[in-house]
C-alpha cells in the first residue's frame, strides 16, 4: 500500500484515534521509586544533583511509602547510607543495620508496598568498592559470600525481593542458593544483569556516599562499547537463577534492552539512572526542554525498546501526570 492510498496520517486525526491504536503504555504500577535512607531521626534532605529527591531517615518511610501507594506505585527499591564504613562492608548486612531497619519498619507499617532492596558493598566499604580488597583488587569469590549474607539479611528483614548490583560473577547462583537453604525459595531476585561502567552514576554516588577511594568499576562494570556480551551477562543469570533482567543505564542503552526482550522470556527492567534523571531537570530548570514533557517521553520510549519495569527518580512526577 502506497500513497495516496495509504495515509498514515488517517489514525493520527485526533487524540481519540491516538489512544486507539497506541501501542506502549505507561502506568505507575509499572514504576519503581528509589529511596535513600539516613541515619538519625525525623529528618529529609535533598540531594544536590537530584532535585526533588531526598534522602530520608527511617521513621519518614512511612510517609514515603503511603505518598507512593496513593499515586499507584506498589514498589520501592532501598538504599542505605549506614553510620560507619570499613573495608569489607560488613555494615551491609547487620541485624540492625539501616537497610535492615528500613526494611523491618516499611513491611510494619505499610505492608503492601512491595520492598525491594539493592544488594551491593559500595555504600558500606570505606574504599568504595562493590566488593572486597585483596591484593589491591576486588576480590570476586571472597566477596560472593558476603554479598549473599546481605542479600539474606534482607530477606529475614522481611524484603520481598533481592536486587543484587554489584557485578561480581556467580553472585546470583550465591544468593539463590543461600536463600533457597534458608527456606525463602519464593522470594526472587531481580539482578542488575547488564549494568555498565556509566558516567550517568555521577549524582548517585553522590547521593549514596559511594565513590571509589581509588579506581573505577571497569574491572567489574561493562564497558558501553559491548552489545553481545550483554547477552553472555544475562544468559549467565538466567542460568544462575535470576527472575527478573535488569539493563543499567536505560536511556543510552535502549538497543541492549531491546536485545534482551527479543533474548529472554523474563521480565525485563531498566533503571533510569541518577545521571539520566539529573540532565532532565538541569535543563528544565534553565527552561531549555519542557521538563514533564521530555520525562514522559523518555519512561515512554525506555517501555517501547521493551522494559516491564522502569526504576525511576521520576516515579511519583510520572505517576502524578498519569493520574490526571
Ligand atoms: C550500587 C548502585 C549504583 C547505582 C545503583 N546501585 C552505583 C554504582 O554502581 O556506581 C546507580 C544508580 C543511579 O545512578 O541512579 N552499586
Amino acid at each position: 500500500m502506497l500513497f495516496p492510498e495509504y495515509r498514515p496520517r488517517r489514525l493520527r486525526k485526533n487524540s481519540s484515534f491516538r489512544a486507539l491504536i497506541r501501542e506502549t503504555r505507561l502506568s505507575a504500577a509499572q514504576l519503581v521509586y528509589p529511596l535513600f535512607i539516613m541515619p538519625g531521626k525525623n529528618r529529609k534532605e535533598e540531594i544536590i544533583s537530584m532535585p526533588g529527591v531526598y534522602r530520608v531517615t527511617v521513621d519518614k518511610l512511612k510517609k514515603e511509602a503511603e505518598e507512593c501507594l496513593a499515586l499507584g506505585i506498589n514498589s520501592v527499591i532501598l538504599f542505605g547510607l549506614p553510620e560507619k564504613k570499613d573495608a569489607m562492608g560488613s555494615g551491609a548486612h547487620q541485624k540492625d543495620g539501616i537497610i535492615q531497619t528500613a526494611i523491618r519498619e516499611l513491611k510494619k507499617k505499610v505492608p503492601e508496598m512491595l520492598v525491594i532492596t539493592d544488594v551491593c558493598l559500595c555504600e558500606y566499604t570505606d574504599h568504595g568498592h562493590c566488593g572486597c580488597i585483596i591484593n589491591k583488587d576486588v576480590d570476586n569469590d571472597a566477596t560472593l559470600e558476603i554479598l549473599a549474607k546481605t542479600a539474606l539479611s534482607h530477606v529475614r528483614a522481611g524484603a520481598d525481593m533481592v536486587a543484587p548490583s554489584d557485578m561480581m560473577d556467580g553472585r546470583i547462583a550465591e544468593i539463590r542458593g543461600a536463600l533457597d537453604e534458608n527456606n525463602f525459595e519464593s522470594v526472587p531476585i531481580m539482578s542488575y544483569a547488564v549494568k555498565y561502567a556509566s558516567a550517568f552514576y555521577g549524582p548517585f554516588r553522590e547521593a549514596a556516599d559511594c565513590t571509589p577511594q581509588f579506581g573505577d568499576r571497569r574491572s567489574y562494570q561493562m564497558d558501553p562499547a559491548n552489545s553481545r556480551e550483554a547477552l553472555r551477562e544475562a544468559t549467565l543469570d538466567v542460568d544462575e537463577g535470576a527472575d527478573i533482567l535488569m539493563v543499567k543505564p536505560a536511556v543510552a542503552y535502549l538497543d541492549i534492552i531491546a536485545k534482551l526482550k527479543e533474548e529472554f522470556d523474563l521480565p525485563i527492567a531498566a533503571y533510569h539512572v541518577s545521571g539520566e534523571y539529573a540532565m532532565i531537570k538541569a535543563a528544565a530548570e534553565k527552561g531549555w526542554i519542557d521538563g514533564d514533557r521530555v520525562m514522559a517521553e523518555t519512561l515512554l520510549s525506555i517501555r517501547r525498546a521493551g522494559t516491564d519495569i522502569i526504576i525511576t527518580y521520576f516515579a511519583k512526577d510520572m505517576a502524578k501526570i498519569l493520574k490526571q
